[in-house]
């Protein structure tokens, strides 16, 4: 049996479809909450750190706002960078070429789990 971190995020139907959510999470280890996001795609879900890699702010400019206007990527308040909602990568905007950090996440019993992370409770 394999010994992998786990950890549960939240329910999947607490992240309506096509929208995504925000949660800071804490690493053991660290003290700065480490900011990530869930997104829920039809059966599909992705989760990515909420980290834009122009300039390293979050992307939502307000709380759980990530998706564009067009309802079909991931976009950066800040500048408007616009990421791939099945890869992270960057489609469009000043960080064009790069893209979203990608976390490992399974959904288990209708619960949506980050894999492979070390989480502090709570
Ligand atoms: S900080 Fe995200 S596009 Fe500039």
């Amino acid at each position: 049996m394999s010994d992998e971190a786990v950890f549960v995020i939240c329910r999947l139907d607490e992240v309506p479809n096509r929208q995504a959510r925000g949660f800071l999470l804490v690493r053991r280890g660290e003290e700065t909450p480490w900011p990530v996001l869930i997104l829920r795609w039809g059966r599909h879900v992705f989760a990515y750190e909420n980290k834009c890699p122009h300039q390293g702010t979050r992307l939502d400019w307000e709380a759980n706002q990530f998706i564009d206007g067009s309802g079909e990527f991931l976009i950066c308040g800040k500048h408007g960078s616009l990421f791939e909602i099945d890869t992270g990568c960057c489609a469009e905007g000043p960080c064009a070429g790069r893209g979203l950090t990608a976390l490992r996440v399974a959904v288990e019993d209708g619960e949506i789990c980050l894999l492979g992370v070390d989480l502090v409770d709570d």
